[in-house]
């Protein structure tokens, strides 16, 4: 027996899924969709994009699928949570409604604004807008939004008051609205918290790294390197992020009609004092702060996730492990611009345990073309080091790293600097 799972999704993140599910004793089998050459080497892919909802909802009822777990806003968004609970198949992942916290930027900003959550104040800019008594109003340094869905690329952050102007202006022509936010100085942290109807867990803070650049410089990304647990968040800070914003927005979510089920991803600012502000929700698990986070997990994942599509959480709590997690990602050359894709990958890829840890690859854009393994987006891999302390877990990683070649790539050297 065993239980049967099926992945959406086919980033770094699904991988880190993947090999958390097949470490669970509770699973049979894990299938992905799409997946990418990591999960195919390890699980069974299947070509369905991961937006395309009914082919996805089809691809899990002829799998027998006990679970299906989302990675990915888009289908979520989508409402393919939704279209699997009809049909009586567990979904991790909320439905559309929820989704919409990750969906709008204006719509997480009013729900934060009514439950009192502390985060940054907000204008809302259109064609009948001053703007430039708007970008007076709070001043330098900047923080431009398009309330779409951008993957991590819709926000800038500028001291550059033409820079802001110009983006601004693209923004009300493309969307017919933007929102400029109050900046927030401070350190960030991801806090992924699982949640349902009948409870939620937080899981270990981690740190992204979002700029392309050593130093935090140069232009947004989806995130070029993460580590947890991140020392920012001490148990002050959690316990303020608890009582101030988690807890709010379960009581919030688990008073809906349908229930959210699935993984809050709350982006954080902590300020000099220690008081954390939101700085946005996702609605799924964070790429790559999972790689971080999930091999931190010590009890039976896929038992974890099943409880909270199935609304038990409270009765099946994880335990973590003491380890500490870093990953390095590997991104391809022009990324995050216009990367160069189906350029082959080399060198060993393969895990190694070592003494009191491991490092290991995962892959995010990476396929297999006539028997090549090559990259197919702009982050191609991530590798990852689990040790006992944090600058092992980093030496770990970047070793790893240093036995892989891509033509062109480029990666940050100095991940997980602020811990160290
Ligand atoms: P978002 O997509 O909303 O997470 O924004 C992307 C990045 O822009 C965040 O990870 C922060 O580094 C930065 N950012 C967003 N909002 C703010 C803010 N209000 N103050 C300072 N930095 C921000
Ligand atoms: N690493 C940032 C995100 O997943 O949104």
């Amino acid at each position: 027996m065993g239980r049967i799972v099926l992945v959406v999704g086919g980033g770094g993140r699904e991988h880190a899924l993947t090999i958390g599910l097949l470490e669970s004793p509770s699973v049979r089998t894990v299938h992905v969709a799409p997946g990418n050459a990591g999960t195919g080497a390890i699980a069974t892919n299947h070509d369905v994009s991961a937006g395309d909802v009914e082919g996805q909802v089809a691809l899990a009822q002829s799998l027998g699928a006990d679970l299906v777990v989302v990675g990915p806003e888009a289908p979520l968004v989508g409402g393919l949570s939704d279209a699997l609970r009809a049909i009586g198949i567990p979904s991790f992942g909320p439905h559309a409604a929820g989704a919409m916290l990750e969906g709008s930027k204006d719509f997480a900003k009013q729900v934060m604004l009514d439950l009192n959550i502390p985060t940054a104040g907000v204008q809302h800019l259109t064609e009948a807008t001053n703007l430039d008594e708007a970008v007076d109003r709070w001043g330098a340094p900047w923080v431009v939004k398009r309330d779409v869905l951008a993957g991590g690329k819709g926000v800038v952050v500028t001291e550059d008051r033409d820079e802001a102007l110009d983006f601004i202006r693209t923004s009300i022509r493309s969307d017919g609205m933007v929102l400029l936010e109050e900046f927030l100085a401070g350190e960030e942290a991801s806090m992924l918290v699982m949640m349902d109807e009948s409870g939620f867990v937080a899981l270990p803070c981690s740190q992204d790294h979002k700029r392309v650049g050593e130093g935090d410089v140069g232009l947004n990304t989806g995130g070029m390197g993460a580590y947890a647990p991140a020392p920012v968040a001490t148990e002050a800070v959690r316990s303020r992020a608890i009582s101030e914003i988690v807890e709010p927005m379960h009581k919030h979510l688990s008073s809906q009609q349908i229930p959210y089920r699935g993984c809050l991803y709350v982006g954080l600012m902590i300020d000099e004092e220690g008081a954390p502000s939101v700085v946005e929700y996702n609605v799924r698990f964070g790429d790559p702060e999972t790689q971080v986070t999930i091999p931190l997990i010590s009890s039976d994942l896929c038992e974890l996730l099943l409880a909270v599509a199935e609304g038990r959480l409270a009765d099946s709590m994880p335990t973590f492990s003491a380890d500490h997690a870093l990953t390095v990602v590997l991104a391809a050359e022009g990324y995050p611009g216009h990367p160069e894709k189906g350029r082959p990958i080399t060198g060993n890829l393969s895990d190694d345990i070592v003494p009191d840890g491991r490092a290991f690859i995962h892959h995010a854009g990476t396929g297999i073309v006539d028997g090549t393994l090559v990259s197919t987006g702009g982050r191609v891999l991530a590798s990852t080091g689990i040790a006992p302390t944090l600058s092992e877990a980093r030496d770990l990683a970047y070793q790893k790293l240093s036995n892989v070649q891509l033509e062109g790539a480029h990666f940050r050297r100095d991940i997980g600097h602020k811990a160290l």
